[in-house]
C-alpha cells in the first residue's frame, strides 16, 4: 500500500500465556502491519504496572503527567500517545477484563487529565470468552475509551468464542474452517482502522486537546 503519512498502531494483548488472545493480536498486528502501519505489539504481562494510587480522587492537580509512578506503564503512555489506531486484544475473567488491564486503564487516568492525549485515538477492543462475559468486558472497555476521546471504528467492538465458534465452523465447513476462524471480521477492522487513519482522524480536534499537546 503506498501512503506518504505515517502510520503507527498499538497492539495489546492482554493474556499471560499462549492461546486465542495471542493469536488475534498477531493476526490483527500482522493485518495492520500488511496496510503499511508500524505496529507494536505489548504483552501485558512482560509488563510492570502497579495499580492507580487514586491521585486524582485527592486532587485533580495531584493526577500529573508523568504518571507519579514510574514503571512500565511509561511505555505504554508513550506508545498511545505516538499512535494513531490502538487494538486492546483481551481474555474475559469474571466477565470483565483480567485485573492487569483493568489497572493499565485506571492509570490512562494520567493521559486523560493531562490534556486528554488519547482523543482521537481510533480503538478497538477484542474479547475472547468461552462461555459469556466477553460482551460485557468488550463493551466496557470501548465505553471507557470512548469516555477518554478515543473514536471506536466500525466494527470496533468484536467478541470471539473460540471453541464453541470453531467446532461449529468445523462441522459446517471441515477443513476450510481452519483458514475461516475470525479471519473476516478483523481484516473488515484492519480496513476500517486504515480508511480512518487516512482520514487524520487523530489530527482533529474533537474537544478538549489543546492544539500542540502533541505531535502526531
Ligand atoms: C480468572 C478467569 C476468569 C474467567 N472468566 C470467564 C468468564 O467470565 N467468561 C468466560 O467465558 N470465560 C472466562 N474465563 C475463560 C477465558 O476467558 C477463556 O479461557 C479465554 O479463552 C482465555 O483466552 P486466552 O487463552 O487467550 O488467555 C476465565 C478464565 C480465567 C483464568
Amino acid at each position: 500500500m503506498t501512503q506518504n503519512y505515517s502510520l503507527s498502531a498499538t497492539v495489546i494483548n492482554a493474556s499471560p500465556h499462549q492461546g486465542a488472545t495471542q493469536q488475534v493480536s498477531s493476526k490483527v498486528a500482522q493485518l495492520l502491519a500488511g496496510k503499511g502501519f508500524r505496529v507494536s505489539v505489548l504483552d501485558l504481562y512482560t509488563l510492570n504496572i502497579g495499580e492507580c494510587l487514586g491521585c486524582f480522587s485527592v486532587a485533580p492537580e495531584k493526577c500529573t503527567y508523568p504518571c507519579v509512578v514510574s514503571d512500565d506503564m511509561d511505555k505504554v503512555y508513550k506508545a498511545l500517545i505516538d499512535s494513531q489506531a490502538a487494538v486492546f486484544v483481551t481474555p474475559t475473567y469474571w466477565v470483565n477484563v483480567p485485573g492487569k488491564l483493568k489497572n493499565l486503564v485506571d492509570r490512562l487516568t494520567s493521559l486523560e487529565n493531562n490534556g486528554f492525549l488519547l482523543e482521537g485515538l481510533i480503538a478497538a477492543v477484542i474479547a475472547i470468552n468461552q462461555v459469556g462475559g466477553g460482551w460485557e468486558a468488550a463493551s466496557w472497555l470501548a465505553g471507557v475509551l470512548n469516555m477518554m476521546g478515543a473514536l471506536i471504528p466500525p466494527y470496533g467492538i468484536q467478541v470471539f468464542y473460540p471453541r464453541s465458534l470453531q467446532n461449529h465452523l468445523e462441522k459446517c465447513l471441515g477443513e476450510q474452517a481452519r483458514e475461516y476462524w475470525g479471519d473476516r471480521d478483523l481484516t473488515t477492522l484492519a480496513d476500517n482502522i486504515t480508511h480512518l487513519c487516512s482520514l487524520k482522524i487523530r489530527e482533529h480536534n474533537f474537544g478538549f486537546r489543546k492544539k500542540g499537546d502533541q505531535t502526531l
